[in-house]
């Protein structure tokens, strides 16, 4: 059932608020604490349902999860015992959990198992992992080669060395974990940096991992070494609280521990390139030395005057998931907001780049789709109206954000689908109000 929900125009924000436990990161935490034999200890695991779904499939697959309140514990099956299960793994709207997990199942010889999700999931393309798993030896079986339910049939993988086609951390991933398992070193060329909370954690596990420019190799382990994982705020989660922040007039408030890992904080870069007074301690671009922590930091937001920017390329990944946002922005910034090769957007839980343009200029936005990404011309503020989440939490916050800067204010369509990434939304801006 839809939820809808009205957002009025907001006279001012003000206050802190802690921003939700990285989605990113906990799947990551619950997949690789699934993949260890001794138990790990995950605090600050964000209880949402595309996360949920990852401790779910972790649990079909062997391992035991207890939830003790102010962490979950998680006895994992280690690398190379997944339980072969017949019922089909559910990952819900989860795009993540459904091109990581199979990087896993892929090295499970000789088992199979076979994944589908949502409506959503179900538009969503596989063959970006399908693909370099079949040049490592397994078998992937999917609905006109392409789309979920697919079936992963395990063997005993080579290691390869991997051009990645579309720069996604995703597939990325996907790949390094079957690595882990596979004979030999296997190295992902990525075109664009993207996230590397991968090979972070992997590295935190004892596993070797090189970086070399837009180079990640791994070497094959025979066991992970995580013993406890914090997990920290999610960026792409803060980056509503930033953007209200900056567009609400009279508002200052604090985001608390904000992770600032480099591959993730692009947004706050494109704020501040805007004009946008955004304070944190944002980490550097890293070196070839592979981080084996996530910093984090607090976000200090001042409400002001924009100016349109243009987002290259190169800065998409960091910022893949906050694109919308830049949208929003260019509404209130004066002369042009444009955003380039982001097509990916177009393959997201919606048609990311469709579902903004018509959804903005629904509540009065002067913007343009292009093939791959968009054109907003500033006109000072946004009127108001109804916007459709489609079923895609970016979305429904998108519009409630919209609705709280707006004159007219915004009513949500199916603003549930925020419970995918961040189900204390509604509190945490009540609270700021
Ligand atoms: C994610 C990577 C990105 C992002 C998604 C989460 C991840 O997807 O959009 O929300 O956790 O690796 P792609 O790798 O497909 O760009």
């Amino acid at each position: 059932m839809s939820v809808d929900v009205r957002f009025e125009p907001a006279e001012r924000l003000r206050g802190h608020i802690t921003a939700p436990p990285d989605k990113s990161i906990s799947h990551r935490a619950a997949l690789l604490a699934g993949m260890t034999d001794e138990p790990v200890r995950i605090s600050n695991y964000l209880h949402a349902e595309d996360t949920h779904a990852t401790l779910d499939a972790v649990r079909a697959l062997g391992a035991l999860v207890e939830d003790r309140g102010d962490e979950i514990v998680v006895r994992g099956v280690g690398l190379r015992e997944a339980r072969e299960v017949s019922a089909p793994i559910d990952v819900g709207n989860a795009g993540t959990l459904m091109r990581l997990l199979p990087g896993w199942l892929a090295a499970q010889e000789g088992r199979a198992w076979t994944i589908d999700g949502d409506a959503s999931i179900r538009r969503r393309p596989v063959d970006r992992i399908a693909e370099p798993l079949t040049r490592m030896g397994a078998r992937i079986d999917a609905r006109d080669g392409r789309f979920p339910p697919f079936t992963v049939h395990g063997a005993r993988l080579r290691a390869i060395s991997y051009d990645l086609p579309v720069a996604s951390a995703q597939v990325k991933s996907c790949v390094l974990l079957a690595g882990l398992v596979a004979e030999g070193a296997t190295t992902v060329h990525e075109p664009i940096p993207s996230r590397d909370h991968t090979e972070r954690m992997l590295a935190a596990a004892g596993v070797g991992v090189h970086r070399n420019g837009r180079r990640v190799t791994v070497s094959s382990a025979d066991e992970l070494e995580l013993d406890t994982i914090a997990v920290p705020g999610d960026p792409s989660s803060a980056a509503y609280a930033v953007a209200a922040g900056v567009l609400v007039p009279g508002s200052r408030l604090v985001v608390r521990n904000c992770a600032a890992n480099w591959t993730r904080t692009g947004f706050m870069r494109i704020v501040q390139r805007m004009g946008g007074i955004v304070i944190g301690d944002l980490e550097e671009e890293p070196g070839d030395d592979v981080p084996r922590t996530e910093p984090v930091t607090e976000l200090d937001v001042t409400a002001g005057p924009l100016v349109g920017t243009t987002v290259e390329p190169d800065e998409v990944p960091l910022a893949i998931d906050e694109l919308p946002l830049v949208a929003l922005l260019g509404c209130f910034a004066e002369g042009e907001t444009v955003v380039r090769g982001a097509e990916e957007l177009r393959v997201k839980e919606s048609d990311r780049i469709e579902a903004v343009v018509t959804g903005l200029r629904g509540l009065g936005a002067e913007i343009e789709g292009t093939p791959d990404g968009f054109v907003v011309t500033g006109t000072g503020g946004l009127r108001g109206g109804r916007i459709e989440s489609l079923g895609d939490h970016r979305l429904a916050m998108l519009g409630a954000i919209a609705g709280m800067a707006s004159t007219e204010g915004v009513e949500v369509i199916g603003m549930d689908a925020a419970a995918v990434s961040y189900p204390t939304f509604a509190e945490d801006f009540a609270a700021l109000r």
